[in-house]
């Protein structure tokens, strides 16, 4: 592996644990102004300090993010429908020229096994990592759901090892009942998406089990942005990933993060 990609892929995954806290806040690029998203740079700022790494969209990076601030950018360049539509008819919206003047460290595409459109979707990954492996950069695949499949082990290993053998350097799927499966079938490191808001408790339980389980680090978003306690959790989610703090604990530490706010206010 080159110099440069080698070098960016140790900005997302931090050599000292070989893990990840990456805060996800892309989701605007197809639901819109999403709750706790509605003033993005609102949401970020408070939170950036506390992430390994940071995902979001070229419109939001330029717009709401300081560029002075020193967080690696994991930069989705997937997009072209929205909720109302057909998610799996996505196309590449970021030209790498264009990610590599933003000086990102990684880049993102989702892929949509299983959907009508899987065929374009694993296609354009393919394109996407050809034309990323010419700089250097990492490519991160995103697992999507199709309709009809369900999120277990048996669907995410075949969606997340179709990502690795197109030439993925990181995937990031959901957890799911034997997720070491998942794990050990993949062959480059696997995050998890934290998906819709669950209670605290159950994001730091989520939490756990993937680390314990194998994954690299979480790509999480509206289990941090939508708690009412969003840098108790991020903070909390940090100790899980990188000191495998246990859900007992944890749940303990984001307590006494979340009541030391409230004391202050
Ligand atoms: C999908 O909208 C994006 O890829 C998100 O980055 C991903 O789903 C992770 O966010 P969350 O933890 O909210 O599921």
């Amino acid at each position: 592996m080159d110099w440069g990609m080698s070098n960016r892929l140790s900005r997302i995954i931090r050599p000292e644990t070989g893990r990840t806290v990456m805060l996800a806040v892309d989701h605007g690029y197809f639901l819109g102004p999403t709750s706790g998203l509605e003033e993005p740079a609102k949401t970020i700022a408070p939170l950036v300090g506390y992430a390994d790494c940071l995902m979001l969209t070229r419109g939001i990076l330029r717009a709401c993010v300081d560029p002075s601030v020193n967080v690696p950018i994991m930069l989705r360049v997937s997009g072209g429908r929205s909720i109302l539509g057909e998610l799996s008819d996505e196309g590449t919206t970021v030209s790498i020229r264009d990610a590599m003047r933003m000086n990102v460290s990684g880049v993102a595409m989702s892929i949509f096994v299983g959907a009508e459109l899987e065929r374009k979707s694993l296609l354009g990954l393919a394109d996407l990592i050809n034309e990323a492996e010419e700089f250097g950069i990492p490519v991160l695949a995103v697992t999507a759901v199709g309709k009809e499949m369900n999120r277990d082990a048996r669907y995410l290993s075949l969606a997340c090892r179709i990502a690795a053998e197109l030439g993925a350097h990181i995937v990031k799927t959901y957890y799911c009942d034997e997720f070491e499966k998942v794990v050990k079938s993949c062959p480059v490191p696997v995050v998890i998406a934290g998906g819709k808001k669950i209670p605290e408790r159950e994001a730091i339980d989520l939490s756990y089990n993937a680390i314990t389980r194998g994954a690299a680090g979480v790509d999480m978003g509206r289990n941090i942005f939508q708690s009412d306690h969003p840098v108790a959790m991020i903070k909390t989610v940090r100790e899980i990933v990188h000191k495998d703090l246990t859900p007992d604990k944890a749940w303990d530490l984001f307590n006494t993060l979340a009541n030391e706010k409230k004391a202050k206010v």
